[in-house]
């Protein structure tokens, strides 16, 4: 395996803890299906289901990205803690936010610094897609709030998911591809 060269350095430190977080971030999501399917609420465990696929998603470009840069995609996961959904809803949202204002735009900055443009292109691909899980869990939660039982939170539905990205979409063949990474929509995977 190649060393990772000097200039890459903070690069990989990023892309691991970006590994890292997506890692976990799927972790917690399945755990949290589970629990919205127990609470009734199969619509939020359909979400919950589409979101940790894109995330397991970005840990794999993240790790390819890692491998090619010389360094070794390992993290721990942690144990989950899971509450009631709406409190689930909202450790998500929280979740994203924290990526989307965060995390990734502090990476991204210094991927371009660097001018490392497979970097780049992972931490797009992902902030891109928790923007679409941002806006899905609000929604969410502002329906779960507002008691809205008999909404899509309700009812086991269908998520579409860019395999290449994450991009993930609640209406079917929103574009003829990905409107983040440009895969045809026809490979988009279908989450219930
Ligand atoms: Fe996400
Ligand atoms: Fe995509």
């Amino acid at each position: 395996m190649p060393a990772i060269a000097a200039e890459n350095e903070i690069t990989v430190q990023n892309l691991l803890s970006a590994f890292e977080g997506e890692s976990n971030a799927h972790a917690k999501y399945t755990a949290f299906a589970a629990k919205a399917d127990e609470d009734g609420l199969h619509g939020a465990a359909s979400l919950f289901r589409a979101a940790a696929r894109a995330e397991q998603i970005h840990a794999g470009n993240h790790a390819r990205v890692i491998k090619q840069l010389g360094g070794e995609a390992k993290c721990e996961i942690h144990e989950v803690e899971v509450k009631a959904t709406l409190e689930n809803l909202k450790a998500a949202l929280g979740g994203e936010q924290y990526e989307i204002d965060t995390m990734y735009p502090g990476f991204i900055e210094e991927a371009t610094q660097r001018n490392n443009t497979l970097a780049i292109r992972t931490f797009h691909g992902a902030i891109e897609a928790e923007k679409t899980h941002a806006r899905l869990y609000g929604e969410a939660v502002a329906l779960l709030q507002g008691g809205k039982l008999d909404s899509w939170i309700g009812a086991a539905r269908e998520f579409y998911v860019c395999p290449v990205c994450g991009y993930t979409s609640e209406t079917e063949e929103e574009h003829e591809r990905c409107p983040v990474c440009n895969c045809p929509w026809e490979r988009f995977e279908i989450i219930r």
